[in-house]
């Protein structure tokens, strides 16, 4: 059995991930349906270190919202090991998982409605999480309320309910709900999903306004590839697993001026596999078995044409 969350398993995964606050190692859940086994994650590897902004990016049933549920508690993992600001989720009681989502973890989801009270006014519902987990003093959850809304840029619809703001108002509304608490990770599944692009905009600045503000460690997801623009670091999740990553950075050329610069990377896990893109298993059109020949610095990859056509088993 892997991952039965021994301190061990804690500790592989840390090391594995340089010592991260989110630490994913073959992270497996199936559902079971009607007799119907639907493997949502396959084994997903993924390392987020402190204070880090990474988007995961992937078509629709590719294992996004599985993954964000797992992470923020709500759902437990078949098998593998995920640990979370130091918290082993495989291992955590009943009590634990509740201070762990009311605490540790804050959640954004995509519809606008789930995440505010619509009878509230934003400030109510910010002021909210501030009077049920009581880490804030009475004295001083007035002024948080002020701030967290300041930093979001919503200050403007303090007084408002849901259903007077717009859709990018009340997404920022719910990340200051978020992190009201100071949690350690911020989770937020396609936070931009009912927005326009202006509003997606404003909505991707300030999960990167609070993230460099408070430094709490951030993980979006989404469907929508334009997010990697805004991020410095984007993984790409295909059918349950991590494939690739593209790292942006900025450097500045011999001339002084700054350009972005973005490099893809294939993601390697621990057993050694890695996916090849489809553009390049279509350019040679590798197929069923390949030929591997390692040189001193790099891995050729070539199609098996003399091959006798068996194609039992070819992974
Ligand atoms: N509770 C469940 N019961 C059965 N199957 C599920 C359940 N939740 C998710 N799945 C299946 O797991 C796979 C991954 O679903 P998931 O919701 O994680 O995808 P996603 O990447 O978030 O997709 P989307 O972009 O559409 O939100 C899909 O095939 C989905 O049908
Ligand atoms: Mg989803």
């Amino acid at each position: 059995m892997t991952g039965t969350g021994t301190g061990t398993a804690v500790a592989d995964a840390r090391a594995a991930a340089g010592g991260g606050e989110i630490l994913c190692r073959g992270l497996v859940r199936v559902f079971a349906t009607d007799g119907i086994e639907v493997q949502a994650l396959q084994g997903l590897d993924l390392g987020v270190g402190p204070s880090e902004l990474v988007a995961v990016v992937g078509a629709s049933g590719s294992g996004k919202s599985t993954l964000l549920n797992v992470l923020s508690g709500m759902d437990t993992p078949t098998a593998g090991s995920a640990v979370v600001a130091g918290t082993d989720l495989l291992a955590m009681g009943a009590h634990q998982r509740v201070r762990f989502r009311r605490t540790t973890v804050g959640f954004v989801w995509q519809q606008t409605a789930r995440n505010l009270l619509p009878y509230l006014t934003a400030a109510e519902n910010v002021l909210l999480p501030l009077e049920v987990a009581g880490a804030v003093p009475r004295s001083r959850r007035a002024a948080r309320v002020r701030e967290l809304l300041e930093l979001l840029g919503v200050a403007d619809v303090a007084d408002r309910r849901p259903g007077r703001m717009s859709g990018g108002q009340q997404q920022r509304v719910a990340i200051a709900v978020a992190v009201a608490n100071g949690p350690r990770v911020l989770l937020a599944d396609e936070p931009t999903g009912e927005l326009d692009e202006a509003a997606s905009v404003d909505v991707l600045e300030a999960l990167r306004g609070v993230n460099a503000e408070t430094g709490v460690t951030t993980l979006l997801v989404t469907h929508d590839p334009a997010v990697a623009e805004h991020v410095a670091r984007t993984v790409q999740i295909r059918d349950g697993r991590t494939s690739t990553e593209v790292l942006r950075r900025e450097e500045v050329d011999e001339h002084g001026a700054t350009r972005h610069v973005a490099e893809e990377f294939a993601v390697l896990d621990r057993v050694g596999r890695l996916q090849l893109s489809a553009d390049f298993v279509a350019a040679l059109d590798l197929r069923d078995r390949v030929r591997l020949a390692l040189e001193p610095d790099r891995v050729e990859v070539r199609p098996d044409r003399a091959g006798p056509g068996g194609t039992e088993g070819g992974r």
